[in-house]
């Protein structure tokens, strides 16, 4: 589904993201964790286009998007939620996820957008609040809000930055529910989670950055057990 080679992204002399290669399968769900300041959302960034990679390359369903802009990448079928939130205020859900499905995938008709819209409607259990303004949602509606709007661009992989932030355990794993669906649904995921209670139930395999490196990679029991991702961990948590 995507491939990196060695990607890497500096910030004057500040290596953000140093040589970092990984593959994610197709149907996965993929977590990437790592301290702060690891360069999870910088790499992110390089997948989905808002930053130029000064090396490396990346291959989305084996086309090299390297040097594609975001909308490019998302006709090729990339999809990102934000860890900020900012829908339409006055917009009802319905009509905030029309805009997502129209202008997301350029070119897509009005009905066909309709009918994705209801889809993704029921799919994220927001069908009860379509016609809601986008200001009275709850936050975990707004959540559910954002990973709808990204799904009604179409993914076939959605990049999830710290969707969960500022839930509450119990939301948080409402949200993880959502996930799993979403991935049932066909859409491969990749995201980055600070809460490891949501990486151990939703990852099939995680990569462990650290100093824009990835330091380890496997399934969640494999980092966890990891020598060298409890350092990383620990010797920063004092
Ligand atoms: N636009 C930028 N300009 C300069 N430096 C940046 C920029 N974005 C990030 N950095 C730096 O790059 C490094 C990686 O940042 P990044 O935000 O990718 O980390 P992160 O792993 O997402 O951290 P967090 O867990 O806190 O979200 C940090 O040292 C950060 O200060
Ligand atoms: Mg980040």
């Amino acid at each position: 589904m995507l491939k990196l080679n060695r990607l890497t992204k500096r910030f004057g002399g500040l290596v953000a993201v140093n040589e970092v290669s990984f593959e994610v399968r197709q149907g996965e769900i993929f977590a990437v964790i790592g301290p702060n300041g690891a360069g999870k959302s910088t790499l992110l960034n390089l997948i989905s286009g808002l930053f130029a990679p000064d090396l490396g390359t990346l291959e989305l369903l084996g086309k090299d998007l390297t040097q594609s802009p975001p909308e490019v990448r998302a006709w090729h079928g990339l999809g990102r939620a934000f860890q900020i939130v900012q829908p339409f205020a006055e917009m009802s859900v319905r009509e905030n996820l029309l805009v997502g499905a129209l202008f997301g995938k350029p070119g897509t008709p009005m009905a066909k957008a309709k009918a994705v819209v209801e889809e993704v409607l029921e799919l994220t259990g927001l069908a009860p609040k379509a016609d809601t303004p986008a200001h009275e949602l709850t936050l975990l509606e707004d959540k559910r809000l954002e990973l709808a709007r990204a799904l009604c661009t179409q993914p076939r992989l959605l990049l999830l930055d710290e969707v969960m932030a500022g839930l509450r355990p119990a939301e948080a794993m409402e949200a993880v529910e959502l996930v799993k669906k979403i991935r049932a649904s066909g859409v491969t995921v990749l995201f980055i989670e600070h809460l490891m209670p949501v990486v151990r139930a939703l990852a099939d395999r995680v990569v462990v950055m650290d100093y824009g490196q990835v330091i380890a990679e496997g399934t969640y029991a494999e980092v966890a057990a990891n020598p060298r991702v409890r350092e990383a961990y620990l010797g920063r948590s004092a």
